[in-house]
C-alpha cells in the first residue's frame, strides 16, 4: 500500500471515530496503520447491547489460514478495508486476542470450498482489542427465489465469552429490506457505512460487543441448518424448498399438518454441508393430493427439529388453464400411468392444447400437441394414475 493511497484513505475518514493506536501491528501479511483502528462510541449508561447473531450458512469452514489479507492480490472486486474493536458488553472494555473467522463469497458472488480457503481467514484482536483486514466487496447471491445482500460472515470466539455467529452489511444495499436476516431490526447496528476511498476501494468500521453477561448463549438460527421461506407460497401445484444444511447430518424435510402430523416425508438421507433445493406436489404419502389449507415443512438435522416455514396450499388448480385448454371429467377409471413419448412431465405452458381428465379422482389423461415453428404438428399423450383430484404435473412456463 502506498503513502498516497494510505493518505488518502485517512483524510476520508471522520478522525474523532478513530484512535491512534499506540504502534501498528501486523495481522499476517497486511499491516494497517493505528489511525485507522475504530473508537468505540461513548458507552451509554449501563451498557450497551451486545451484537446480534445472524444465521451459520452452509459454506463455514473450519481452519480457515491466519492472515488478515483475506483478499489475495489480483482477487477481482473493489477492494474492502475493514476494521473495529472487540468490546465487552460496557462497550467500552477492549477483548484482547478474540478470534475471528470471517468468510464470504467472491466478486461473482460465488464461495470457494476448496482448500484453497480463498476468501476465508481467521485472524485475533490486539491488546487494545482492535482488529483489521482487507478483502474484496463479496457479489450478492440467490439464495432461494431472492437475492441476499452482500455480507461477511464472522465467526468470533473468547474463552469466557459466547460464541458468536454473525454477519456484517452495507448500508444502502437494495436486498436488505427483503432479507428475513438483514431485516431484522437488531441486524441495524451490523449494516455499516462505507467510505470510498477512490479508485473502487472502500473502508468501514465494525465494531463487536461480546455478551460479557454470559458463558453459552446458542446462536438463535441454530448451528445445524436452515430452512428457507417456501415459493410460490401459497402453492398450488409445486413448490420448491431451499435448505442449508451447515455440515454433514442426516437431514430430514417432512410435510405436516397444523397438528404437526408428518403427511409426506420428501427427505431422509444424509447430506453434505451445503446449499439444497426440493420441490413439493402437494402430495401426501398415499399419493393423494392435500385439501387447500395451512401446512408446515419441516428440516430436521440429526433427527433434531430445526426449523419449520409454513405453507399455504391454495384452492383450485390454475396449471392447465388457459384460453385453449378445456378439461372435463369422465368416470372412465381404466389405465395406468404411461407415457406415449419418452418425455418429462414438466412441458411448457404452450404445448397444451387439450386436457382431459378420466375418473377425475384418479386419473388424468394429458394430450400434447406441440406446433413447431415450420408449423409441423406432434402429440405426446401421458396418462397417469392415482394423482388425485387434481393434476399434478408440474408445468414449466407459469
Ligand atoms: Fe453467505
Amino acid at each position: 500500500m502506498t503513502n498516497k493511497s494510505l493518505n488518502e484513505r485517512i483524510r476520508a475518514l471522520d478522525r474523532r471515530q478513530f484512535i491512534k493506536a499506540g504502534s501498528l501491528f501486523t495481522f499476517g501479511s497486511f499491516v494497517l496503520p493505528g489511525q485507522l483502528f475504530a473508537r468505540p462510541e461513548a458507552a451509554p449508561a449501563g451498557g450497551c447491547d451486545p451484537t446480534s447473531d445472524d444465521i451459520l450458512g452452509p459454506y463455514y469452514l473450519p481452519g480457515s489460514p491466519v492472515t488478515t489479507l483475506v483478499a489475495q492480490p489480483g482477487e477481482p472486486g473493489d477492494r474492502l478495508f475493514l476494521s473495529g474493536t472487540v468490546l465487552s458488553s460496557d462497550c467500552t472494555t477492549p477483548v484482547e486476542n478474540t478470534m475471528i473467522e470471517v468468510w464470504q463469497a467472491n466478486d461473482a458472488a460465488v464461495y470457494d470450498t476448496s482448500p484453497a480457503f480463498n476468501l476465508r481467514a481467521t485472524f485475533y484482536s490486539d491488546a487494545n482489542g482492535q482488529y483489521a483486514f482487507e478483502t474484496i466487496m463479496p457479489g450478492a447471491y440467490l439464495n432461494g427465489n431472492q437475492y441476499r445482500p452482500k455480507h461477511i460472515h464472522f465467526r468470533v470466539n473468547k474463552p469466557g465469552f459466547p460464541e458468536l455467529i454473525t454477519q456484517l452489511y452495507f448500508d444502502g444495499d437494495p436486498y436488505i429490506p427483503a432479507d428475513p436476516w438483514a431485516s431484522l431490526p437488531d441486524a441495524a447496528l451490523r449494516i455499516i457505512p462505507l467510505n470510498p476511498l477512490g479508485g473502487g476501494q472502500q473502508e468501514g468500521v465494525f465494531d463487536i460487543v461480546l455478551d460479557g453477561h454470559v458463558g453459552i448463549k446458542p446462536n438463535r438460527f441454530g448451528t445445524d441448518g436452515d430452512l428457507l421461506p417456501v415459493h410460490p407460497n401459497p402453492m398450488r401445484e409445486l413448490c420448491n424448498i431451499h435448505f442449508n444444511v451447515f455440515h454433514r447430518a442426516r437431514v430430514g424435510l417432512h410435510i405436516a399438518d397444523m397438528n404437526g402430523r408428518v403427511l409426506v416425508t420428501l427427505l431422509d438421507e444424509e447430506k453434505v454441508q451445503g446449499r439444497y433445493t426440493t420441490q413439493w406436489n402437494g402430495v401426501d404419502s398415499s399419493g393423494g393430493q392435500v385439501t387447500s389449507g395451512m401446512y408446515l415443512c419441516l428440516l430436521h438435522i440429526d433427527g433434531k427439529p430445526v426449523k419449520a416455514q409454513r405453507i399455504v396450499r391454495g384452492r383450485g388448480n390454475t396449471a392447465f388453464r388457459s384460453p385453449s385448454t378445456r378439461t372435463r371429467g369422465k368416470r372412465s377409471c381404466a389405465g395406468s400411468w404411461r407415457a406415449s413419448h419418452p418425455g418429462k412431465l414438466e412441458v411448457p405452458l404452450q404445448w397444451i392444447r387439450r386436457v382431459s381428465l378420466e375418473c377425475g379422482v384418479h386419473f388424468v389423461h394429458v394430450v400434447l400437441h406441440h406446433i413447431d415453428v415450420a408449423g409441423h404438428r406432434d402429440e405426446h399423450a401421458l396418462r397417469q394414475s392415482r394423482i388425485g383430484r387434481r393434476p399434478g404435473i408440474g408445468l414449466a412456463g407459469q
